[in-house]
């Protein structure tokens, strides 16, 4: 990448991951936001939706623009933070332009099957001609394919808690495939900025909600997807997401077998091993708390062995605003640039 300043968009920046993702491109000694944009409030200063960055954007971005506006422009790199089904629509110009870099932080180019894409989205991908080209960016896993890719599909927050920690286990055989349990707590940022009947602060605040459970999250399809690569064949498990009273970050508590022959300790060396030299995942001795990683791009994990048995428990955690979404979107972009992974996010 020459030394020049990397001239990036961002569709849909009015909603949560487009606000964090603003305040990381802010700190980011290469990146220059050339425009925002947004459907509902085009011709609105940025400040205005988000008055933290009142006089901090340069003036020509300090208004939102409307896609019809920049779906002619070039940057470098174009960020999606739409919701699914409209992000694909709405990248398609920058994928054909022969230059721009798409990270879509959506799910609408993380699934290889388009069938499975069907199943969990409940309805057909609007481009499943792109899915081939498109990279799965979870960058200490599959960073050597994002470098020079043209499209990376940003993942989802929790399949990021739970499978940073998998499928290293799961590919070097420390883990059984079978029997995997995954219980999974969020703040309310993950729901996204338009407060639902679940999400509203009055039924949130002081409850517990237990939702997608077992087999029907849309995640579930994406951690099976990935754990099945990294298993040579495909597996099956349950994935409950729970919505927890709190802003953001996300804790997985997840429930395995261990292989024949293999102890808590091997897991653990399996882990540090795979993560070692890791800008961002760190091998906890204790539990770790959402708290730890809160507005950070780090991933925190601990293996356990309860006593009298093979199974192991991780508990993992993320915030899901940094490393489940806009953090890890910026990590792919330094990947994909062969720019330092830290730029803007240390
Ligand atoms: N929140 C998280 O923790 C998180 C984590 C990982 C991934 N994600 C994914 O990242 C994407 C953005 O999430 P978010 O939390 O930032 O969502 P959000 O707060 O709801 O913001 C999405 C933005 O997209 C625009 N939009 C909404 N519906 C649209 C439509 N039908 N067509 C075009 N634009 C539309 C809206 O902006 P305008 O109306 O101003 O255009 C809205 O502000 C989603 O795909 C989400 O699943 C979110």
């Amino acid at each position: 990448m020459p030394n020049t300043q990397i001239q990036v968009g961002i569709l849909g920046a009015t909603g949560f991951t487009g606000c964090e993702l603003v305040g990381l491109l802010l700190r980011h000694p290469r990146a220059e936001i050339a425009w925002l944009s947004s459907e509902s409030q085009p011709g609105t200063a940025y400040g205005k939706v988000y008055p933290q960055y009142l006089g901090r954007l340069p003036p020509q971005v300090e208004k939102m623009r409307s896609f019809e506006d920049v779906k002619a422009t070039v940057p470098d790199v174009v960020f999606s933070c739409l919701p699914h089904g409209a992000s694909a629509e709405c990248a398609a110009p920058f994928l054909m332009n022969g230059k721009t870099i798409v990270i879509d932080l959506s799910a609408d180019f993380r699934l290889k099957d388009p069938k499975a894409y069907a199943e969990a989205y409940a309805h057909t991908h609007p481009m499943p001609e792109r899915l081939k080209e498109s990279r799965y960016g979870l960058c200490e896993v599959h960073g050597g394919e994002i470098k020079g890719a043209r499209l990376i599909a940003n993942p989802g927050c929790y399949p990021t808690s739970a499978i940073l920690p998998l499928y290293p286990l799961i590919r070097d055989g420390v883990v059984s495939p079978d029997g995997i349990i995954i219980d999974a707590k969020s703040g309310v940022s993950g729901a996204g900025k338009k407060p639902t009947e679940t999400t509203h602060y009055v039924m949130a605040n002081e409850s517990v909600t237990a939702y997608g459970v077992g087999d029907k999250h849309r995640h579930r399809w994406e951690i099976i997807e990935q754990l099945s690569l990294a298993a040579g064949r495909k597996l099956d498990l349950l994935f409950t997401a729970h919505l927890i009273p709190m802003e953001r970050g996300i804790l997985s508590t997840i429930y395995c077998d261990l292989a024949d022959g293999k102890t808590a300790a091997l897991a653990e060396a399996c882990l540090r091993k795979q993560y070692e030299g890791s800008d961002f995942v760190r091998i906890r001795e204790d539990f770790p708390r959402t708290g730890d990683v809160k507005h950070s791009n780090f991933c925190h994990m601990k293996v356990y062995q309860p006593a009298g048995g093979r199974k192991l428990i991780i508990v993992s955690v993320i915030d899901n605003m940094v490393k489940g979404a806009s953090g890890q979107a910026l990590q792919n972009m330094n990947i994909a640039l062969g720019l330092p992974e830290t730029l803007g996010l240390a």
